[in-house]
């Protein structure tokens, strides 16, 4: 049951109290799921679907803490991406990365290096001592999917580059932390800039964090910049946060060559960590911790 100091169900933002009471939400759209989906496309999960994605994530969880094991000093992005597509193989999975998109993105993991905001795509070179490195997996099981990334330092970095990592780890585990049925969505977005521009950091506006479970990228799309989306969090609802956090200015370019990786404008360090979350009935949890 709707309490008066909840969002309104009409999605308006405003405490139900200041909206639509005492009306409450009409019997065609009295479906929790119904409702999200004709009005935001939104799919809530039912319980058998949440396990389904609960063992994507759990792979690509997995998968992607081997590859941050295995990545040193002279390794390089095309071996951590054998690595990972050996892993999917062996566990009857697909790298959900591979051929997705306009042009295909040709490999199955984005490996982004330094000032390589998203999307990097592993090549021959092998890694420096002081590389910062995203490794972002995500991962297609019995039809369902996980996603998730992580930040790796390849031996003692500089301090800046070590400060982006820090910063956009904080940011995503801070914007967790309030998530919860009701919250309006554009709470993650304000929680990720106030924190990342206190710490003289800035967020990258051009992508975001989105839907995942059924499809690779479902709606909704979740900003990690100050926004104004009143959209409330439902029980049943999976999306990634996944902030990408700039040492300097905020633009994204996307290579004109391969289409796809996105590099700071002005080639200072960037940093992402990236998990798929679950709203429950109570709070939330993370399904690739
Ligand atoms: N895994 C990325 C995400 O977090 C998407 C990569 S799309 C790809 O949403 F094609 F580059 F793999
Ligand atoms: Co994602
Ligand atoms: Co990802």
């Amino acid at each position: 049951m709707i309490s008066r100091n909840d969002p309104c169900y009409c999605g308006s933002g405003k405490k139900w109290k200041k909206c639509h009471y005492p009306t409450v939400p009409s019997p065609e759209i009295s479906s929790d799921a119904e409702y999200y989906l004709s009005k935001y496309e939104v799919i809530l999960k039912t319980p058998e679907q949440i396990e389904k994605i609960r063992t994507a994530c759990l792979l690509s969880r997995d998968i992607c803490n081997e590859l941050v094991k295995a990545s040193k000093v002279g390794a390089t992005t095309n071996e951590l991406n054998d690595l990972s597509d050996k892993l999917h193989k062996d566990a009857g999975a697909i790298p959900a990365a591979l051929h997705y998109g306009q042009p295909p993105f040709p490999k199955g993991i984005c490996t982004s290096l330094n000032e390589v905001i998203c999307h990097g795509i592993p090549n021959d070179k092998p890694l420096k001592e002081g590389d910062i490195m995203n490794i972002d997996v995500a991962s297609i099981l019995d039809g369902y999917y996980g996603d998730t990334s992580q930040m790796v330092v390849i031996g003692k970095t500089s301090v800046p580059r070590q400060k982006v990592v820090d910063v956009a780890y904080e940011s995503l585990m801070r914007s967790i932390s309030i998530l919860r049925p009701g919250l309006p969505i554009c709470e993650i977005g304000r929680t990720i800039e106030e924190y990342a521009s206190k710490e003289g950091c800035s967020v990258v506006y051009q992508f975001v964090g989105h839907g995942v479970g059924l499809h690779f990228h479902e709606a909704p799309q979740v900003c990690h910049h100050m926004n104004n989306d009143p959209m409330p969090l439902a029980a049943g609802m999976t999306f990634t946060i996944e902030p990408m956090i700039n040492a300097g200015k905020r633009e994204a370019v996307i290579d004109q060559k391969n289409k796809w990786e996105a590099r700071t404008i002005d080639g200072q360090p960037s940093a992402q960590w990236e998990h798929t979350v679950l709203i429950t009935e109570t709070g939330h949890e993370i399904l690739t911790l």
